[in-house]
């Protein structure tokens, strides 16, 4: 992408995980680094855009000026900043792992290690912060989603892009070596709304970032 194609858009990307307290020293949570959110801030940053890093608990830091950064830590919390960002953006990247759960209650108390039995959590489900913004969508911004799948990746990642309203989907599969949660290196295709699919090869989350802001500024007017 040139300079100019993001020069001060507003980019909202969401990044690395949520966690669903338990009680006060556990959570429910998974294993995203961040890296490839966090990657995009940067490029995207770099090309003159302005962006707002929502970010869940990750150990990673941004430097950049025109990278505003919202840390929080739910996927309540995450809802709510994206929520107020997404209506003044002209486009946002969810690059989030987003809890789909949380325990419907949090103990105020840690919970202690009962003698005999199982131990029962009752979970409750989360809102879907990418489907909640592709029906507020209005017809000039754009909506990338991403998905991490195992199995049956391509038939999940289209119901995804439609389910959710996306202008594209980047999806990522836990079959490929190097690719997903943790690594430095990721393995994507974009599929969009005409149906195109590009794959590309193996890649730092570096240059993965500049492939996918690529295909988001052919659709950024
Ligand atoms: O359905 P699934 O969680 O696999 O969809 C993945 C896409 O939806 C990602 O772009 C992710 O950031 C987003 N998502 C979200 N809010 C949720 C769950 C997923 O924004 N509660």
């Amino acid at each position: 992408a040139s300079k100019t194609e993001l020069e001060k858009k507003k980019i909202l990307i969401t990044a690395g995980p949520t966690y669903e307290k338990i009680d006060p020293v556990r959570f429910i949570g998974n294993y995203s680094s961040g890296k490839m959110g966090f990657a995009l801030a940067e490029a995207c940053a770099r090309k003159g855009a302005e962006v707002v890093l929502i970010a869940g608990p990750v150990s990673l830091k941004v430097n950049h000026p025109n990278i505003k950064r919202i840390d929080v830590e739910s996927a309540g919390e995450m809802y709510q900043a994206a929520i107020s960002e997404f209506p003044t953006s002209d486009a946002a990247v969810l690059c989030a792992a987003v809890a789909d759960y949380r325990p419907e209650n949090q103990e105020p108390e840690k919970i202690k290690r009962e003698t005999k039995g199982d131990m029962m959590l009752h979970l409750v489900p989360n809102k879907d912060i990418a489907a909640s913004l592709g029906a507020i969508k209005r017809e000039n911004q754009i909506l990338v989603g991403f998905a991490l799948e195992t199995k049956d990746e391509i038939f999940h990642a289209e119901s995804k892009l439609q389910r959710k309203n996306f202008d594209f989907i980047v999806l990522n599969s836990l079959r490929d070596q190097g690719a997903g949660f943790r690594c430095d290196t990721n393995k994507i295709a974009i599929i969009d709304r005409l149906g195109e699919k590009i794959e590309y090869p193996l890649k730092s989350k570096q240059e993965v970032a500049a492939d996918i802001i690529n295909k988001l500024a052919t659709l950024l007017k």
